[in-house]
């Protein structure tokens, strides 16, 4: 029984964004500092793992103080230290798995390794404070796409993912192609506004015995090969259209299935996580195809959806309710799979 308030020191830096927070019983953030590394990235195109980790090491202390200072809080004040172990980039993963051990040991407070798919479903939870498992989970990020039935807290069963790319690799992949740049998804977003959505069929992958699976590479590679040959014939592109054409497809792929398996596995909520969960169009669909279906949805702000350590600190108070404790042997995972410790 946990009779007084449980505050989590949160520690994330398993990519390109140095982030910690403090939050207090799960739900409420008193405090979350993100430092993004975006504007060091943008120059290669994507996220590079020796730049990153670098960037790491030298923003997690100032990090941290600026957490526990917005907190207005001291670690004499923290119950647990929650840090993302996997899955990710191992070099940037280390920096966050060493710094929250070394806190742990030093300050004599618990350690929860965290999985970082966890954190991000688990962000639903801050502004959904009547949210409670069962609900199933579409996970959606730069680097995973994920169908999950979130069965208890910390309790999962992966019920489809994607076969190839994820669906915010296809965001960058395709902003990058029409010459938007890093990173592509609030990109397309946003010029998708200014295009016809009807005026490229763009291929769904349906993929034969796996309803729940996803696949984009072929709808990535439809896109390329629309703008070759339109390249060959020396017509103009459209960007916009393009964009939201492209965006489309992968809305229409990403909501069908999910309400296929919310009615076959007998839902009653829908959740969305993840940085592309940030993408207007998806919160649109799938907010209208959830109420046409009877299902309630749940979609965090924006700062919830992409990297940050407030959902780690929400993920990590789950696991030390339910006495899930790291050792101080707690390593980098860099391809963890969910519902492993
Ligand atoms: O969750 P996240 O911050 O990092 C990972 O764990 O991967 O997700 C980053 C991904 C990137 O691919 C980015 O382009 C995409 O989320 N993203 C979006 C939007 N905002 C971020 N994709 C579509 N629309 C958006 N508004
Ligand atoms: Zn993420």
């Amino acid at each position: 029984m946990i009779k007084k308030d449980i505050n989590v020191l949160a520690i994330e830096t398993s990519c390109d964004e140095t982030a910690a927070a403090v939050v207090r019983n799960g739900r409420e953030v008193r405090s979350n500092i993100i430092s993004s590394q975006i504007e060091l990235h943008k120059i290669y195109g994507g996220v590079v793992p020796e730049i990153a980790s670098r960037k790491h090491i030298e923003k997690i202390n100032q990090v941290i103080e600026e957490a526990l200072s917005a907190a207005e809080t001291s670690l004499d004040d923290i119950d647990v230290i929650g840090v993302t172990y996997g899955p990710g980039l191992v070099g940037a993963l280390l920096v966050g798995v060493a710094e929250a051990k070394a806190i742990s040991f030093a300050a004599k407070k618990p350690l929860i390794g965290v999985h970082h798919i966890e954190g991000h479903i688990a962000a639903n939870y801050i502004e959904h404070k009547q949210l409670k498992p069962p609900f199933l989970c579409l996970i959606v990020s730069g680097g995973h796409t994920h169908l999950v039935l979130v069965k208890d807290y910390g309790e999962f069963k992966i019920i489809g993912k994607t076969r190839d790319d994820a669906a915010g690799e296809a965001f960058d992949k395709v902003a990058r192609a029409i010459g938007l740049g890093y990173p592509g998804g609030p990109k397309i977003d946003k010029l998708s506004r200014e295009g016809n959505p009807n005026a490229i069929m763009f291929p769904r992958a349906h993929i034969e015995g796996a309803p729940y699976d996803f696949s984009f590479s072929g709808l990535k590679s439809a896109v390329l090969n629309y703008l070759n040959s339109l390249e060959m014939k020396r017509e103009e592109i459209n960007r916009a259209d393009v964009a939201v054409s492209f965006q489309e497809a992968v809305v229409d792929v990403l909501v069908s299935r999910t309400i296929l398996a919310a009615k076959e596995f007998r839902m009653k909520s829908v959740a969305i996580a993840g940085g592309v969960a940030a993408n207007s169009a998806l919160q649109k669909a799938m907010s209208k195809a959830c109420a046409e279906n009877g299902l309630d949805f749940y979609c965090p702000s924006p700062v919830y959806c992409t990297d940050n350590a407030a959902m780690i600190g929400a993920a990590a108070y789950y696991e030390y309710v339910k006495g899930n404790y790291s050792g101080l042997d707690l390593n980098a995972v860099p391809n963890l799979r969910i519902g492993e410790r």
